[in-house]
């Protein structure tokens, strides 16, 4: 027998009821795809608040050590509090294993509650770059001696005088690379061309930053014409040609007209690569429209290494924590995609579709059952165990 050894943070919050609900189920999939011929094991790492009580340090070396040696982990969600001294565990896994991709699939499955009216016309993966813009996390709070130090260097040494009140501003820095951008669209591309889908866009904010924004637009065409042959056609749209199939079409849009447009249009767009800011928004402005951020799934990776940490995409949920209502599909089908990621893709499949079976005969967590109660709709209220049961039954 084949143990394929996985780290798994197990989160705050509603963090352990959904790695609980999850480990089973994936435990189940493996076992129903392989039978004796292989076995996950789950190998706790700790990170947030228990790894706080245990250690006293919330991201304890050990786990960075273990997941740079083993290559995948996955993760529930970790506490971050706003406005204060701590830096996001999040963002600083990311940072620390240089995951520059932050893959977030977003489909429709049949019968999901939304606002949409058509939200099955929704089929997106969108790559957020994933270490960089204003995530990197350089800003200096208000009349601070270093905020004045950068104000000073900008007003004196660099002529600016754009910064409405000087004696006031907190600062950041937004740093946007050349490297950091074609690492993030070279992997959008190879993504497209290998899972064969229609288009890569381009999102960014380059009409108002115009060498950050701006430049990962320019350095994205740049790319795929240089990396990729991308070519201008006859109509003047850009793509990439491709024998047997139709070409790979490489286009731009603007964040707020790509914000409408996935509302009002939402079968024009496919596989997206967007800066790190941007893609925050558009993550969840997508999920939602697919039943929000309890389904959806995400993944943070370093293509060239191989080291990815799979994750829930929703937070701690303080609200229902240890009530037994958490939603653990967002967890569960982030650890659908780690089984295909590993080479298990059988695995994954029964994943998703005993996802798919439940939610056609409505047995659901309460999140999705309140919303297809409003829509007059009857369906079976299960927990967070008991809908991983159901899984299991399914599987
Ligand atoms: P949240 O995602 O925890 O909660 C927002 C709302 O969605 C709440 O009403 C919650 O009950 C509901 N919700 C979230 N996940 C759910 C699930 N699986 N099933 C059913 N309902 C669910 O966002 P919030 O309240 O802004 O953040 C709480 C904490 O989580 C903060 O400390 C924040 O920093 C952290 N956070 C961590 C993330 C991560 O680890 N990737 C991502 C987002 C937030």
């Amino acid at each position: 027998m084949e143990h394929i050894r996985i780290g798994y943070i197990e989160g705050d919050g509603i963090g352990s009821e959904i790695t609980s609900a999850m480990k089973a189920v994936v435990a189940a999939a493996v076992k129903a795809s392989y039978g004796q011929k292989k076995q996950i094991e789950f190998v706790e790492l700790l990170a947030g608040q228990k790894a706080l009580a245990q250690t006293g340090s919330s991201l304890p070396d050990e786990t960075i050590a273990y997941i740079q040696e083993h290559k995948v982990a996955i993760k529930g969600p970790l506490a971050t509090a706003v406005g204060q001294g701590q830096r996001s565990l999040n963002v600083e896994l990311r940072q620390r294993l240089d995951l520059y991709t932050c893959l977030r699939p977003v489909e429709y499955y049949d019968g999901v509650p939304s606002p949409l009216k058509r939200p099955e016309l929704i089929d997106m993966v969108v790559f957020r770059e994933n270490t960089e813009d204003i995530y990197a996390g350089i800003e200096w709070d208000a009349d601070t001696d270093e905020a004045k130090t950068v104000i000073s260097f900008l007003t004196d040494r660099m002529g600016v005088d754009k910064i409405r009140f000087p004696h006031s501003s907190s600062i950041g820095v937004k740093p946007v690379s050349k490297e950091g951008s074609e690492r993030l669209i070279r992997s959008a591309i190879d993504w497209a061309l290998k899972n064969q889908r229609r288009s890569v866009t381009l999102v960014h904010k380059g009409n108002i930053m115009k060498y950050t924004e701006g430049g990962f637009r320019r350095w994205g065409y740049e790319l795929a014409q240089r990396e990729f042959g991308a070519q201008r056609r006859d109509d003047g749209s850009i793509a990439i040609p491709r024998s047997g199939m139709e070409d790979l079409l490489i286009n731009d849009c603007i964040c707020d007209a790509f914000l409408q447009n996935i509302l009002i249009k939402s079968d024009a767009y496919d596989v997206i690569a967007t800066l790190n800011l941007n893609g925050d928004y558009i993550s969840d402005a997508l999920a939602a429209g697919v039943g929000g951020i309890g389904i959806a799934p995400g993944a943070n990776i370093n293509w060239e290494s191989g080291h990815a940490i799979f994750e829930a995409t929703h937070g701690t949920a303080p609200d229902i924590a240890g009530k037994d209502m958490a939603n653990p599909l967002s967890l569960i089908l982030s650890s659908a995609m780690m089984l295909s990621y590993l080479g298990l893709d059988e695995a994954e499949r029964r994943i998703r579709q005993a996802v798919r079976q439940t939610i056609a005969e409505g047995s659901v967590t309460a999140d999705f059952y309140h919303a297809m109660a409003k829509e007059g709709r009857s369906a079976t209220l299960l927990g967070t165990r008991s809908y991983a049961d159901r899984l299991i039954a399914l599987l």
